[in-house]
């Protein structure tokens, strides 16, 4: 339902500030202006906001020397003691906190999540994350090794890979940033960030917060515009070592194509097709908002939606009245407005266009739908509100039920029995993501152990931490991100043999 639209949160003089900076990019420490530029617009009205610079080829290797040389100088590992860099590390994470609210209001703006969802969430989770890995700086550790020959010793170092370009999506626009800067600066690395072309704002502000931290020039730099031109010239740039990517799919398959050149590492973090798996003997107070809010949340513009819904037959009509239940009392408005909604718009007119077709394939595939399935009116006409919708009477076989829609939509899937429940859930392209809900403790460890994906949340859903490793089986991806994993993620073993007989 929406929400009234009150008044809006003011604008903080520095955010005013940044909406007006003229076109820029962040590179060698130093803001450099751009001969070609794009509008950014708020979601939640469509209007422009700001101006963001559309890096060329040009700019892109300018700023790949600028990488280059800070690492090959060794400032940011070689020569400087991983105390400092820990130390640095950590008062970024400082100066986000003391500027959360400005982050939280320009990702508001720029993507249209609620401000306090922003504030609330992503800043915050972004200041710990920076503090999780300035903790591994100084324990990222090598080994000993009981080596045979005599006379030797054989030891392993972690060394930084070298530049990598981090290509972003805008669903978290800075939180998703920060789950590849922070892993990848703590191991050693000299980056390059290239945000998504929606949401630019929150990333050239963190450069801002960089400067100040005192970071050496060139560790970190920034890089706008659409993926096809600035993303591609990062991901067939020569001199860089290696790409960490989160986004769809098809760009995946693009840039591992693209990769080939310099045979360049390249992680990857994808889309899914999550299941969520409500059995009969299940909490239904707390499985029945937990499978609302797992797809609902971030207006289901996660990787991890849980964005079907297999819910056992004696209790199918009871949780999906339940699930529409929530759904319908989610308040919903401009991500700006003082009355505090849960959800915002989604991302842009393309993405409102592409949720809406999956709904009209659904009704054309003879789906029903008990909840949703519409564009919204009133006083949110002008941005990109979509209505939480819940489809039912849908196979198993249709494109809704089997393609990643990354908006508001659920499919509720009935079942009977466990074996059934468990190929059905696992008979996707992709493993990013499951969960599911049960009082049993037998069942819940058979499929945690039987579903093929890289996260499975039982009696939750989609918790994350620092300290936990997260990413995809199958096509959801390459590579483990956050935990220690991510250490190793952007970083290579050295193996060292010393005579000393
Ligand atoms: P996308 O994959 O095109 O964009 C993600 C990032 O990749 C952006 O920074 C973009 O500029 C960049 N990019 C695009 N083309 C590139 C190329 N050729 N070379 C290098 N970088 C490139 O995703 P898009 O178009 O924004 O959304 C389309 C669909 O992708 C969504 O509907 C959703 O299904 C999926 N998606 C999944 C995400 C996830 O977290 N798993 C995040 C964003 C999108
Ligand atoms: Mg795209």
């Amino acid at each position: 339902m929406p929400v009234d639209p009150s008044d809006y949160i003011s604008l903080l003089p520095t955010v005013e500030a940044h909406l007006r900076q003229p076109p820029r990019l962040y590179i060698g420490g130093e803001w450099i202006g751009a001969s070609e530029s794009f509008t950014t617009t708020n979601p939640s009205t469509g209007a422009p906001l700001a101006q963001i610079a559309q890096a060329t080829a040009a700019d892109v290797d300018r700023a790949v020397a600028a990488a280059r040389q800070a690492f090959d100088s060794g400032i940011w590992q070689r020569r400087m003691p991983p105390s400092e860099r820990a130390r640095l590390i950590w008062r970024l994470a400082d100066l986000i906190e003391a500027r959360a609210e400005v982050l939280a209001q320009l990702d508001a703006l720029d993507n249209g999540k609620p401000y306090t969802t922003a504030l609330k969430s992503d800043v915050p989770l972004s200041a710990e994350h920076f503090r999780y890995y300035a903790g591994w700086v100084t324990k990222h550790e090598g080994a000993t090794l009981p080596v045979d020959e005599t006379g030797m010793l054989n030891y392993t170092v972690r060394s930084p890979i070298g530049v990598c370009g981090l290509i972003v999506p805008w669903n978290y626009p800075l939180l998703m940033a920060v789950w590849k800067i922070a892993p990848a600066l703590a191991a050693g690395n000299c980056l390059i960030l290239k945000p998504a072309e929606q949401t630019s704002l929150s990333a050239l502000y963190l450069a801002e917060l960089f400067e100040e931290a005192g970071f050496p020039p060139g560790v970190f730099n920034v890089v706008t515009g659409v993926g096809e031109i600035t993303g591609a010239a990062l991901v067939d740039h020569p001199r860089v070592d290696k790409i960490g990517f989160t986004g769809s799919t098809e760009v995946a398959r693009h840039i591992l194509r693209a990769s080939t050149g310099n045979l360049k590492r390249v992680s990857l973090e994808l889309g899914g097709k999550s299941p969520n798996i409500v059995f009969a003997d299940a909490d239904l107070a707390k499985a029945i908002p937990g499978a609302a809010w797992a797809i609902f949340g971030n207006n289901g513009q996660s990787c991890t939606a849980g964005s079907r819904l297999y819910i056992q037959r004696a209790v199918y009509d009871e949780v999906l009245e339940g699930v529409a239940d929530v759904a319908a009392g989610i308040r919903i408005g401009h991500g700006m407005w003082k009355a505090q909604p849960q959800l915002g718009p989604v991302i842009s007119e393309e993405q409102l266009t592409r949720v809406l077709g999956y709904v009209q394939a659904g009704y054309r595939d003879g789906g029903q739908t008990v909840l949703g399935g519409q564009r919204m009116g009133g006083a949110l006409a002008e941005g990109y509100f979509v209505e939480p919708t819940i489809f039912t009477r849908v196979a198993d076989d249709m494109p809704i039920v089997r393609e990643e829609i990354f908006g508001p939509v659920v499919c509720a899937l009935p079942f009977d029995d466990e074996d059934e429940v468990l190929a059905r859930a696992n008979d996707t392209i992709y493993g990013l993501a499951a969960g599911l809900w049960t009082r049993d403790l037998g069942k819940a460890n058979r499929f945690a152990a039987g579903l093929q994906a890289g996260s499975v949340w039982i009696n939750n859903w989609g918790t994350t931490s620092a300290a936990s490793p997260f990413g995809g089986f199958k096509q959801s991806g390459h590579g483990r991100e956050m935990g220690k994993e991510a250490m190793d993620l952007y970083s290579e073993v050295k193996s060292v043999w010393v005579q000393y007989e």
